[in-house]
């Protein structure tokens, strides 16, 4: 079974907090999303294997550690996942990045599908699909079924805000799949919004409606 790592960092929190605020505009929704993500990505790199290798100092060879070249793979969910992108980057500017473009239909609530384009050695990546909410999971369930149908093994999901009920659905559909989130909040709403969330994800950091 999958299992759910909520980053409690000070920061991330307090970050989080902000984010969640409907005073904050959208410059500063977009900056924050982007802050955590960073934060975010540096917890969830914890287990990257490292190699020795020896470099030169000014004083006399050092043997060091770099990351041992497992390669990564980021999967933005579009167009909220968006957001998420460039934060993770600033950290680790070598992964590739693929995209998944769904929305979920407001009526149905299943997750529409349009767009797909992975790196062309997803199989050899660990990939970190990314998305600021999980609600009722069709979404992140749907992305990581069309991800492994496309040649991805190795698979993480990463988020801002997760309900139980996301939870709950990407791990019945993909019991491989670690989730990791700044928040699990209590429960989703009739129009299967997240409670207390922070509302619309694309919305605020798009400025749309
Ligand atoms: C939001 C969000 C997730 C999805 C979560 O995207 O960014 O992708 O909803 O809901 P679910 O877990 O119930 O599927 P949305 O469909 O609003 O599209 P957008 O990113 O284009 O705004
Ligand atoms: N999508 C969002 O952007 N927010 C929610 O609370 C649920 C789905």
């Amino acid at each position: 079974m999958g299992n759910v790592y909520v980053f409690d960092h000070p920061l991330i929190q307090h970050k989080l907090t902000h984010i969640r605020d409907k005073r904050t505009g959208t410059k500063e929704f977009r900056e924050l999303v982007e802050e955590v993500s960073a934060l975010m990505a540096y917890e969830i790199t914890r287990d990257m294997p490292l190699r020795e290798v020896t470099v030169e100092t000014p004083v006399a060879p050092a043997r060091c550690k770099v990351l041992a070249g497992k390669k990564l793979g980021l999967v933005p969910i579009l167009r909220a996942g968006l957001g998420m992108v460039d934060g993770i980057l600033r950290l680790i500017p070598a992964a590739k990045v693929g995209h998944i473009g769904l929305y979920r239909d407001p009526e149905t609530l299943e997750p529409v599908k349009y767009y797909a384009k992975m790196p062309s050695d997803i199989e050899e990546r660990d990939l970190i699909v990314i998305d600021p909410m999980l609600a009722t999971g069709g979404s992140a369930a749907a992305a990581i079924q069309m991800i492994k149908e496309m040649g991805g093994r190795s698979i993480k999901l990463m988020c801002l805000i997760a309900a139980p009920e996301g939870i709950k659905r990407v791990h019945g559909e993909h019991d491989d799949v670690d989730i990791y989130a700044a928040a699990v909040d209590e429960r989703l709403n009739e129009k299967s919004y997240i409670v207390p969330g922070l509302g619309d994800a694309g919305d605020r950091l798009f400025g749309t409606r």
